[in-house]
């Protein structure tokens, strides 16, 4: 897995796979760039799908200090430079979906497409942010497993758990293997992030909204309301899919991912 050497000197790693058009997915909370091994095998082929680990998760350094939604941002903007890319189509599950509204903000001349997966434009509200707090305290207390064992249910649905129990471990270990440290400050970071909808509206790129109809973290009603507020928003809807769609519904999600992606390349 190659890595990149950041302005701070923390290593981040990522994958870089397939030739053509440039299209960054960025994994979601607390997750690491393997949530998207069904889209690499899949796009790889027609495009070049570059999946990184966000600072402090999967194989990346974690800073050791606090974070922001614009420190993640900024971290893939490096990683487009490095790699020589101007510009690119770029996704992100959930809180890498908060990721790419920052990267909307700072660095919109870089972003040539948006794909939204099972995430919301909506800043924490004051119940979310005492959840994340009392989270910080479980991860400090009782460690990654006690968080991996906490999410689960929010990312996979029921029947998902029950009939795919390899992905269920899979998913599971994931989270489990993510370092306190890095689970904290994505917490923080998440918990601190602006609200997004004031972007919405200036979204001048296509952009596709992915979300599975069981998802109870970012509901269908969150993704109609962003089709709704971006001029040019199209809207998919995964039946029997919770939070973590494209891990659930690979192939699904995949044809969908293709058809639009297909303007790109
Ligand atoms: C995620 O899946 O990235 C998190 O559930 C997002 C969140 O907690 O807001």
């Amino acid at each position: 897995m190659p890595r990149l050497e950041l302005a701070d000197g923390l290593a981040l790693f990522y994958h870089d796979e397939g030739a053509g058009e440039p299209l960054v997915l960025i994994h979601g909370f607390p997750l690491s760039s393997e949530m998207y091994q069904p889209q690499r095998a899949a796009l790889s082929s027609n495009f070049r799908v570059i999946t990184p680990d966000l600072r402090g998760m999967g194989r990346s350094d974690t800073s050791g200090g606090a974070l922001s939604m614009a420190t993640y941002a900024d971290d893939i903007i490096a990683l487009l430079d490095q790699l020589g890319i101007g510009q690119a189509v770029v996704g992100g599950m959930s809180m890498g979906g908060y990721v790419v509204f920052e990267l909307l903000r700072r660095h919109p001349e870089r972003v040539k497409g948006v794909i939204l997966i099972d995430t919301r434009a909506e800043a924490d509200s004051e119940e979310a942010r005492a959840n994340r707090l009392r989270m910080i305290e479980q991860a400090r207390s009782q460690g990654a497993a006690a968080i991996a064992e906490a999410m689960l249910p929010r990312l996979l649905s029921e029947r998902t758990r029950q009939e795919q129990p390899a992905l269920a471990r899979f998913v599971y270990e994931i989270m489990a293997a993510t370092p306190v440290e890095g689970i904290i400050a994505a917490l923080q970071a998440m918990a601190a992030r602006r609200d997004a909808t004031d972007l919405l509206p200036r979204i001048t790129v296509p952009t596709l909204i992915i979300v599975g109809s069981e998802d109870q973290v970012t509901p269908p009603s969150v993704a109609q309301a962003m089709q709704q507020a971006i001029p040019d928003a199209e809207l998919v809807i995964v039946e029997g899919a919770a939070h973590a769609a494209n891990l659930e519904r690979p192939d699904e999600v995949n044809q969908v991912l293709r058809r639009w992606l297909q303007r790109f390349g």
